[in-house]
């Protein structure tokens, strides 16, 4: 039987994220939205295309949660996005108030799903679904850090004019202002990128990476990042659906890893068919440490206006 994922959100991230699923023919696709008659257009366009990508994943739009029935994987997207100006934060209460009335009905129809968190402020949304639902923390899981770790990629394969294959970066942290782009452990082809960028442009790279978000909503004027967000959350699904045993930066609950407890944070973890099936503790200089407890930090106080 062919695997199921349903997509909460059937805005730009949402539709984006189905097609990029589709089109590896990872699972059928359940498109879900409040909206009437959005999830079912996209949703039949997009499968009027399978014929020419040669793909059988099966997609539909539906305004009911008995459609999504026994997900393997809910991913949620739904939620306000950023205009300019607006930080991810200023998002908080009402993407909360949207999760407390998703997270019920997608628990309801799907009680043994793994849950992909992609609505913003990222960890604090998470942190709320994962308080909501009860599940184990293994299966409820942050998209943030793929995606920054992405930017980050993408900036410096363009600084040294390398195959964006041949970097390998890590971002930790929370998915804001306070993330913590890690030079050390990010290398191309292997060699630090602390030995092949020097400090003053890698400091530039760090911080257009943080920026990487608000950069984007400041051209778009009307919203936020979609294509590299889904294709971040697609990377994550295909790693549990294949059970790939893959080390990826994303948000989980932590439990005293890295000196932190009770929160939402973005860390190294192995993603397969369980979900988290292992959080990578990495020794971390004090100065990372201190980047990391501050982003910290600004996650508790956001879970602490929402009470989760
Ligand atoms: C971004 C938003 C989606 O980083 O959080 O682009």
């Amino acid at each position: 039987m062919r695997k199921k994922v349903s997509i909460v959100g059937s805005g730009n991230v949402g539709a984006t994220a189905a097609h990029w699923i589709a089109s590896k023919e990872l699972a059928d696709v359940v498109l879900i939205d409040i909206v009437e008659g959005v999830p079912q257009g996209k949703g039949l366009d997009l499968l009027e295309a399978m014929p020419i990508e040669k793909r059988d994943s099966h997609i539909t739009g539906t305004n009911d949660y008995a459609d999504t029935a026994n997900s393997d994987i809910v991913v949620i997207t739904a939620g306000i996005p950023r205009k300019p100006g607006m930080s991810r934060d200023d998002l908080l209460n009402t993407n909360h108030k949207i999760m407390s009335d998703v997270v019920s009905k997608v628990v309801k129809h799907s009680p043994n799903c793994i849950i992909i968190v992609v609505s913003n402020p990222l960890d604090a949304m998470a942190q709320a679904a994962y308080k909501l639902s009860g599940f184990p923390r293994e299966r409820v899981i942050g998209m943030a850090g793929v995606l920054d770790s992405a930017r980050f990629r993408t900036f410096i394969a363009e600084e040294l004019n390398v195959s964006v294959e041949n970097v390998n970066a890590f971002v930790l942290g929370g998915h804001g202002d306070t993330m913590v782009p890690l030079p050390r452990y990010s290398t191309v082809a292997g060699i630090p990128i602390t030995e092949l960028i020097e400090k003053s442009r890698l400091e530039a790279i760090v911080q257009r990476t943080r920026d990487g978000g608000a950069e984007i909503v400041k051209y778009l004027k009307t919203g936020s990042a979609y294509y590299a967000p889904s294709s971040a959350a697609t990377e994550m699904v295909e790693a549990i659906l294949k059970d790939k045993k893959k080390i990826l930066p994303c948000a989980v609950y932590l439990e005293g890893e890295y000196g932190i407890k009770g929160l939402f944070v973005g860390v190294p973890v192995k993603l397969g068919a369980k979900g988290v099936e292992q959080i990578i503790e990495i020794k971390l200089t004090p100065e990372e440490k201190a980047g990391l407890d501050k982003s910290a930090a600004a996650v508790k106080e956001l879970v602490g206006v929402i009470g989760v």
